[in-house]
């Protein structure tokens, strides 16, 4: 099967055919349909996130089930699943605790499958998979807990955004941060990542969100998904604007959805008293960000991550796609462009620049 290989940081992803081996017990094979370009993949390209390569990239997927390992029991082949990348074991101390997204086998396995190998071969030299999915590929032997089964009227090309984009985005407003109705709230990035936490406090109900981006076109879709305004920090003082906007207080809600030490600062300046910073940009291996500690304590002001926007991914995941079929959610405006899985490397060309695109989907079937 055809796949998207990185041999080296800064190179071109390489098509070319690898050999999958048959899903081991527990694990489920998918036969990917559309996959979404996010930038995770691109800090892997760049070497900002170091992995064992050569590795297939991707992660953002949805298909339809191929074959199942044994002692498989919630898909079957024929269904509908979202890829997740997350597995979820279901019996650690966070599964137990409702916070599967922090799960405990997740780090024990960079690079590999939950036993520790990979499925992936070429030439019998190992092949590894980004993220447990890897659908920069026709075909992907995933966990059984990382097939999500979804209902079938949904074009598999928008359900494959709630397997990251849309899960992260709008799981980080709903999730992790918890908008409250009424509330004030900054978001610092408007790509599809943004976009969608820009959907989700506006899903919340937050009085005011305030979309910050370099690039206009960027905050011209941050309106069609709910910003009630728009700052372009290159024209003028974003902390300024927010200060101005938040009659001096500081958002209630501050996210950061890029990964600089400066633009993750920057939102939690941009936090007023009591209120909650939110960080969902993946920074570089080795960033360090400063902070007077002293805010902390005198203003009550708080920071935190969000991974995979909390997600519960049976729960959320199908929800989600409920919503979009409802027309509650925006997914359709997201996809500005699709690709063939031998353009993926034009898709990131695309989202290095930046203007004009929200987010490519790259179709296989
Ligand atoms: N926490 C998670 O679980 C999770 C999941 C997926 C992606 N991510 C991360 O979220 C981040 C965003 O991903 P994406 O796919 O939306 O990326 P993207 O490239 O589509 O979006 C980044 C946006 O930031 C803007 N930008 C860049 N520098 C800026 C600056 N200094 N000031 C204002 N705007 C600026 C760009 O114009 C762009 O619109 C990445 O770091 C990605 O790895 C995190
Ligand atoms: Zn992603
Ligand atoms: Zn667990």
């Amino acid at each position: 099967m055809k796949a998207a290989v990185l041999y080296e940081p800064n190179t071109p992803l390489v098509i070319e055919d690898l050999h999958i081996d048959p899903p081991k017990a527990g694990e489920v094979k998918v036969k990917v349909a559309a996959n979404g370009a996010c930038h995770s993949d691109l800090h892997v390209m760049t070497g900002d996130m170091r992995m064992p390569l050569p590795m297939v990239l991707g992660h953002e997927g949805a298909g339809v089930v191929a074959e199942v390992g044994a002692g498989v029991t919630s898909v079957k082949e024929g269904d509908h699943v979202v890829l997740s990348f997350n597995p979820v074991c279901g019996i650690c101390h966070y599964c137990t605790q409702g916070k599967p997204h922090l799960c405990e086998t997740r780090p024990k396995a960079l690079g590999a499958l939950l036993d520790g190998t990979t499925r992936l071969r070429k030439n019998n030299d190992e092949i590894f998979h980004f993220a447990y999915t890897a659908s920069f590929a026709e075909e992907a032997i995933v966990h059984e807990s990382c097939a999500i089964k979804i209902r079938e009227d949904v074009p598999l090309d928008r359900a494959c955004f709630v397997g990251c984009g849309t899960m992260t985005g709008v799981g980080a407003a709903v999730n992790t941060a918890n908008v409250q109705p009424g509330s004030s709230t900054v978001v610092i990035g408007c790509g599809g990542v943004g976009l969608n936490v820009i959907q989700g406090c506006a899903l919340a109900g937050a009085r005011q969100v305030i979309a910050v981006d370099l690039l206009d076109s960027k905050l011209e879709f941050a309106k069609t998904f709910g910003a009630t305004h728009t700052i372009n920090p290159g024209q003028d003082d974003a902390f300024k604007a927010v200060m101005e906007l938040t009659g001096g207080r500081g958002a209630d809600y501050a996210f950061e959805v890029i990964s600089t030490a400066k633009t993750i600062e920057l939102a939690f300046k941009m936090t007023g008293r009591g209120g909650v910073c939110t960080v969902v940009g993946v920074s570089p291996d080795g960033a360090r960000i400063s902070l007077n500690p002293n805010i902390f304590c005198l203003m009550e002001k708080r920071i935190q991550g969000s991974y995979y926007g909390s997600t519960r991914p049976r729960i959320d995941m199908p929800r989600l796609l409920d919503m979009y079929m409802d027309k509650k959610i925006k997914i359709d405006e997201l996809v500005s462009k699709t690709f063939a899985l031998e353009q993926v490397n034009e898709a990131y060309d695309l989202l290095k620049e930046g203007s004009g695109v929200a987010r490519s989907v790259i179709k296989f079937f």
